[in-house]
């Protein structure tokens, strides 16, 4: 089953493995040292506070945690992430083309795991990070429709195939989540200071194939992605939240 087991220059040991059949070429890549969670769901999900709360706990439990959001996290991402939240970036820029966006995530992306992901692994923390690769291949691949082959190859060739350990996908019911990204939608459109509408503006369809995107990466992914899928309170989830990664890291719940 394990064909590839190299050592980068970070020190990380990374494990290949073989694809089930039928499945796509996906190399899960298996951390010496640190470990690397991802947060993904729709706008609105509650997965920033989610991640902020156990970031918290983690610390207080003693572990070195280093937490970054995509796009952004970077002086690079941060402009590129101005450039693709703003709504009005397409006033002095044109439109920006799906393939643009779809490669403008990846530069932010490969920037944050060359500035921050793999050093960060490599000292031994837990490196949470809100959104990743999963989001792309849902918003890019699905919402803007470019198909999840791309950006898994994409995925392969920009960020050397960096797997998380461990993915939680916060996933309530399709209604629901329709509800929370319109709800989130409104309530920053209200905002004043900063405006990162762009993606807040598309209708109730792009969400929907959004969430089946994700509902098919959960499908595929097993052992990497547990979705919680009901809407349960902000205090229960971080429960699940906290034994879901405290069995991961092979510790209880104190
Ligand atoms: P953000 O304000 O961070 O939203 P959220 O709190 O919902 O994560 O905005 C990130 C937006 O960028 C969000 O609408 C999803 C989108 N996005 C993509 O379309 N593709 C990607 O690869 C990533 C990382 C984010």
């Amino acid at each position: 089953m394990v064909v590839i087991d190299a050592t980068d220059s970070y020190g990380l040991s990374r494990t290949k493995t073989t694809p089930a059949f039928g499945q796509p070429l996906l190399y899960p890549v298996s951390m010496q040292r640190g470990i690397f969670i991802t947060f993904e769901g729709l706008d609105g999900s509650g997965k920033t506070t989610q991640l902020r709360r156990l970031s918290s706990w983690l610390e207080s439990e003693g572990h070195k945690v280093v937490t970054l959001r995509q796009p952004g996290g970077t002086a690079l991402g941060d402009r590129i992430r101005s450039i693709l939240l703003d709504s009005r970036s397409e006033d002095t820029l044109g439109t920006i083309a799906p393939l643009a966006e779809m490669a403008l995530m990846f530069a932010d992306r490969a920037q944050s795991i060359h500035e921050i992901i793999l050093p960060a692994l490599a000292s031994g923390a837990i490196v949470l990070c809100d959104r990743y690769t999963d989001s792309s291949e849902a918003y890019q691949g699905a919402g803007r429709e470019l198909g999840s082959e791309r950006i898994l190859a994409m995925h392969r060739a920009v960020c050397d195939n960096l797997q998380p350990d461990l993915t939680l996908l916060l996933l309530p019911s399709l209604e629901s989540s329709l509800l929370r990204a319109r709800r989130r939608n409104q309530r920053s459109a209200q905002q004043k200071g900063t405006d990162e509408g762009r993606f807040e503006r598309e209708d109730d369809d792009f969400y929907r194939r959004i969430y089946h995107a994700y509902e098919a990466i959960a499908a595929r992914e097993p052992q990497r992605v547990t979705a919680i899928r009901d809407d349960a309170s902000i205090d229960d989830i971080q429960a699940r939240i906290r034994e879901i990664v405290a069995a991961r890291l092979g510790t209880t719940v104190s």
